[in-house]
């Protein structure tokens, strides 16, 4: 049984075509580099990408590269986008030595000093008539490593060989733009007045993102609809697309695993929890009686691994059911309530409520970290050991 129709789709160097939900960040990014393209009097552009890890700054600014390169193309215009990770080459040297790979500068890689590496690289892009842009990902590690001098380095070059320099522009991407402004005076100036700022994505984006990807990965039907809305809720708590995918991917593989046609909620329980083990086994031990008594009705609730929520309603009914099991007086509704929300500050559930206005509310409760039948086990057998006890 083949569920994956590619799965290199769900891979983290891919870059989708289209990024839903960042179109007007990228008609922003494209707006702040329009001048470049008209040519006629090129200056050398500096934005900034921030965000939090997996808004979508690595991607969209690849995109972004990689459209411009092409537009450039159509005006008959020689225009280079150029991404490096600083976290691979965390510092200038490495990053200009990156550079003049790229472009295949014949320059000896030995013995030379930053300020020749530049020269030669600014000598190179006017001599061939070149446009570079260059992305620094991940830049906070350059500015760990070696403070506010490559910044510096990079602009006073600028101010020397101003012709050349209108050659080459910059994108840098950080998480939190405050960092740069940590930077010297004057490096900072001017740094932070072009920012494409990314915000998290909710829950519905998520949806969005997730869908669009699954029909790249996928084969059709095979990732069901409560599948892909569990993932986006859980990986909503932290906008985070790139927690979506990989929760998504595993999934899949889990489902293969199983020999499943179909990936379900379980399959994306087992792959949260293999991310990010939430639960132990010592801290269930240390849950009260009637805390264990409702989370093993909520793996009941969900026991089939085709549902990824129950409600309040439903529950508190399944927990009457195992009190009677264990011979346990249940406990009133307010307090069924409040033992609730203890296990949702513990982590252990999510309880969501729906925002359909306030009569329609309701109460739907998940176990988003660990898979039911693991959870549901150990329990069972936590209990057994309690009942037995005088
Ligand atoms: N709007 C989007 N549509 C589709 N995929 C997205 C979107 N935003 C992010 N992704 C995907 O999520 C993952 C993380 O994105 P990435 O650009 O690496 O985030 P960041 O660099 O901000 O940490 C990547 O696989 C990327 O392709
Ligand atoms: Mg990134």
């Amino acid at each position: 049984m083949r569920i994956f129709k590619d799965e290199a789709k769900l891979s983290l160097e891919y870059v989708p075509p289209v990024l839903p939900h960042r179109e007007g960040e990228l008609r922003l990014l494209n707006a702040f580099f329009s001048s470049l393209l008209r040519g006629k009097q090129a200056i050398s552009v500096r934005v900034v990408i921030s965000g939090s890890a997996g808004t979508g700054k690595t991607a969209m600014a690849k995109l972004f590269g990689r459209q411009m390169e092409a537009e450039a193309k159509s005006r008959r215009m020689n225009l280079r986008y150029i991404h490096i990770n600083c976290r691979v080459n965390r510092t200038l040297f490495t990053i200009l030595k990156r550079v003049v790979e790229h472009l295949k500068i014949p320059l000896p890689s030995r013995g030379y000093s930053t300020e020749e590496l530049m020269h030669g690289l600014l000598d190179y892009i006017v001599e061939n008539d070149l446009y570079v842009i260059l992305a620094l990902d991940d830049v906070e590690v350059l500015i760990k490593e070696e403070g506010s001098s490559p910044f510096y380095f990079l602009t006073r070059i600028g101010e020397e060989r101003e012709d050349r320099m209108s050659r080459l522009s910059f994108i840098f991407i950080v998480r939190n733009p405050e960092i740069l402004s940590m930077l010297e005076n004057g490096v900072r100036v001017g740094m932070l007045d072009n920012v494409v700022h990314l915000p998290e994505y909710d829950a519905e984006q998520l949806y969005n993102i997730l869908s669009y990807r699954v029909s790249e990965a996928f084969f059709d039907n095979v990732v069901l609809e409560e599948s892909i809305r569990l993932i986006a809720d859980l990986a909503s708590e932290r906008g985070d697309a790139r927690y979506a995918i990989e929760t998504l991917w595993r999934s899949g593989k889990y489902a293969e695993a199983d020999e499943s046609s179909v990936v379900t909620p379980e399959h994306v329980r087992k792959a949260a929890a293999s991310i990010y083990p939430a639960i132990k086994k010592e801290s269930l031990a240390y849950l009260s009686l009637h805390e264990k008594l409702i989370l093993l009705a909520i793996t009941r609730a969900l026991a089939l691994g085709e549902k990824a929520y129950t409600t309040s309603s439903e529950l508190n009914e399944l927990y009457r059911l195992v009190c009677e099991e264990y011979g346990v007086q249940p406990k009133a509704y307010t307090r069924f309530w409040e033992y609730l929300q203890k296990l949702e500050d513990q982590g252990i559930i999510r309880i969501k409520v729906s925002s359909e206005g306030i009569r329609g509310r309701r109460s739907y409760i998940t176990l988003p970290e660990v898979p039911v039948s693991i959870l549901q086990h150990e329990l069972v057998r936590l209990l057994e050991g309690e009942s037995k006890e005088p």
